[in-house]
């Protein structure tokens, strides 16, 4: 246990942290976010045994395995997913995309800023009501985040009681092993699910390894971090590797208004790169 002091953030300190979490995972601190850089990072400082936001600073600058800079980041933006998390767009999955994908023997799906891995989870078990014999395709979803923390859990893929009640019941008795745990329910993926996704670490403004093509990127709830430039960059870069006729799916509190695009508007929160 630890003593929770409260740091005075100074104006200089939190432009040296705003510009340092841009530079790095391209999060926007707009000002007036002073009080929640100092509350979220004022635990994981006294957790430390420093003395100020300038000593934190220095260790995550010097730490070169990245770790600090992780929880600096989760510290600073929000984890929050759900299973069917903005349903209509699984019900546009349903009726437009997975006949748009009948055909194919290659699909590649992207959830971009995937969390603790609800986003993907509903993807797969979508995918295989709608593609009966989907073990005889190549069929991948990659699934990614900047966050080493939240990729740890969704590998693990054990679920809490509270965050399945979203599933249909018909579909979690047939993906899920239930199990009891300290008197409270757990539900594990199956391994069929499992099998289908790939987990990785990325943060989306630095390089990426994959060439694609996907025909499908979800990137939800991940572009409110970002500026307007950031943003155009990014759906600029998803849009190279979607192929054509392929769909980008954002969140419905984002938008692509005011942003230089080639896509096709084609319904709120779906965009669709033309053939
Ligand atoms: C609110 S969650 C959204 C999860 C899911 N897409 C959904 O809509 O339910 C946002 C995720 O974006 C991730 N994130 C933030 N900045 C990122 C970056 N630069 N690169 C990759 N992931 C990032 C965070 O770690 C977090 O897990």
């Amino acid at each position: 246990m630890y003593a929770a002091f409260a740091l005075q953030l100074k104006p200089k300190e939190f432009e040296q942290i705003r510009q340092f979490v841009y530079r790095q995972a391209g999060i926007h601190l707009k000002s007036g976010k002073e009080e929640l850089v100092r509350t979220r990072l004022t635990k994981r400082i006294n957790s430390l045994g420093l003395e100020s936001f300038q000593d934190y600073l220095r260790l995550v600058r010097q730490d070169r395995s990245g770790n600090e800079l992780t929880l600096m980041l989760d510290a600073l933006t929000t984890n929050k997913t759900g299973f069917y998390r903005e349903d209509v767009h699984f019900e546009f999955l349903r009726e437009k995309v997975f006949p748009f994908l009948q055909p194919l023997h290659r699909i590649r799906i992207w959830s971009a800023g995937c969390s603790t891995g609800e986003e993907p989870v509903t993807i797969a078990m979508e995918a295989r009501e709608a593609l009966p014999d989907i073990d005889r395709r190549d069929f991948r979803i990659l699934a990614t985040d900047l966050s080493a923390g939240v990729l740890e859990k969704a590998k693990q893929a054990v679920f809490a009681q509270e965050s399945v009640q979203c599933i249909p019941s018909r579909l979690l008795r047939k993906y899920f092993q239930c199990s009891h745990q300290d008197e409270r329910r757990r539900f594990r993926l199956c391994r069929s699910a499992r099998s289908m996704i790939v987990f990785a670490r990325l943060n989306l403004v630095a390089q990426w390894p994959m060439k694609g093509p996907f025909q499908v990127i979800f990137c939800r709830n991940v572009m409110i971090y970002f500026d307007k430039a950031t943003r155009e960059r990014l759906v600029n870069r998803f849009h190279d590797l979607l192929c054509p006729g392929g769909y980008l799916l954002i969140g419905h509190s984002e938008s692509l208004t005011g942003l230089s695009h080639p896509y096709s508007f084609i319904q709120p929160a779906v965009f669709r790169k033309e053939d």
